[in-house]
């Protein structure tokens, strides 16, 4: 991104979340270019970044989304997403997500165990319709990532096993009240090997012909989401040799192919803006304290992930710090030993690589409220989410209403 990081810090404050609309066009534009030849839907998976500006702009360009929850899902109905691009995943979805979803008559429902296809079943005959619906399949595939954000090994709670997958389609096949038309598999997010989704999708197409040989006729293969994205150094997938994989494994299979890329379409866009309030050394070690924390931007607590941390437009010799955040908790921190230049107050701090998993997982731990979201667009910012205040936060607790 080549912006004015100051004024706009300036112009709405910090702790704040950037996002480049130009550069999620280009994403999208570019995977599904990648695409080209086949039937193809790209499911944005909202997620990642869930504000309804971003999915807008994705809907415009032909998006669908991916939910994980029926809140998800409104949000993609409210930002103008179809609904026949609109699929609805989740090891664990309620009876009125399930009414909801049925009712908005979204392109399907992705089950996730029998007893969840049971429960679909059962509303489905309350509403005398017909759920769309596809299974998700757990084609024990180690992805290589970490481990929390690995999902395709038997031993993950996601999905199915292949055997229990066709027994499932072949009850739903007979049900009134069931159609499978697809198949979903997702091993894993920011996963920067091709491998473990070509082996992924060579099992998953064999089980769709194994289906079609009866009469199952399955009409979209969605390879999940997860192509890792750059925060350091790493080499990660091309959109071209993920599509070329995808191609020869579903050879011959006529499908819609479908793929729900979060982080991917949204990361490498968005970068989280936070100032120096102080710096300061215990025992030899160099603190620069910040107004942004763990509850804004979760992933390096979390995971112990890495962003990279400009202090912009300081010069100066520079020595490593710990960049930590106000929360009473040792693991707020965004990056431990970054080499920085001697820092003061409110000089300004940008963290890259924040528009996936950022603002989607801020908490308001410590009764902070949460950043302000603006949009860069062909040279212009607009803000698309205002700052939370102390009244936003407080608003739903009930004995102090109107007080
Ligand atoms: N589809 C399904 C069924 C998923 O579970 C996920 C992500 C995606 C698509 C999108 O994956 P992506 O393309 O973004 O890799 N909070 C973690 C990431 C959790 C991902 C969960 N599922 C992080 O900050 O790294």
């Amino acid at each position: 991104m080549n912006i004015d990081y100051k004024a706009l810090a300036d112009k709405y404050g910090t702790p704040l979340y950037i996002y480049d609309f130009d550069y999620i066009e280009n994403r999208y534009t570019t995977l599904k270019d990648a695409f080209t030849g086949k039937k193809s839907l790209i499911s944005y998976a909202v997620k990642a970044n869930s504000n309804l500006s971003v999915i807008a702009h994705l809907a415009t360009l032909g998006a669908g989304a991916d939910c994980v929850s029926i809140g998800e899902v409104k949000r993609a109905l409210s930002a103008g997403v179809d609904k026949y691009k609109i699929i609805f995943s989740g090891v664990g979805k309620r009876d009125d997500e399930i009414r909801a979803a049925l009712k908005y008559d979204i392109l399907l429902l992705n089950l996730e165990s029998e007893a969840e296809m049971k429960r679909v079943e059962m509303i489905a005959k309350e509403l005398g319709k017909e759920a769309r619906i596809s299974v998700r399949v757990n084609p024990n595939i180690d992805p290589q990532t970490h481990p929390y954000i690995s999902t395709g090994l038997h031993e993950s709670k996601f999905g199915v096993e292949i055997d229990m997958a066709k027994r499932m389609y072949i009850y739903a096949n007979k049900s009134d009240y069931l159609n499978p038309v697809g198949v979903h598999f997702h091993i894993g997010s920011q996963l920067i090997k091709l491998e473990p989704i070509k082996e992924a999708c060579v099992i998953v197409a064999d089980l769709v012909r194994s289906l079609k040989a009866i009469k199952i006729d399955i009409k979209f293969f969605d390879v999940g989401g997860g192509i890792g994205v750059v925060y350091n150094d790493e080499i990660t997938i091309s959109p071209k040799d993920y599509t070329q994989a995808i191609f020869e494994a579903t050879k011959g299979l006529d499908v819609t192919l479908l793929c729900e890329p979060g982080r991917y379409m949204v990361a490498n866009g968005g970068a989280f803006f936070t100032k120096v309030l102080y710096e300061k050394v215990n025992d030899g070690k160099r603190f620069v304290i910040v107004d942004g924390a763990m509850n804004d931007l979760l992933r390096p607590s979390l995971y112990n992930a890495y962003h990279e941390i400009e202090a912009v437009g300081i010069e100066g010799e520079k020595s490593i710090a710990d960049v930590v955040g106000p929360v009473c908790e040792s693991g707020d921190f965004f990056g431990k030993n970054v080499l920085l230049p001697p820092l003061k107050h409110n000089d300004l701090i940008v963290i890259h690589t924040a528009g996936a998993y950022g603002f989607t997982m801020a908490s308001n731990y410590n009764t902070r409220a949460k950043s302000a979201e603006v949009a860069l667009q062909n040279g212009k910012d607009r803000l698309i989410r205002k700052r939370e205040t102390y009244e936003d936060q407080v608003r739903l607790e009930l004995e102090y209403l109107e007080k």
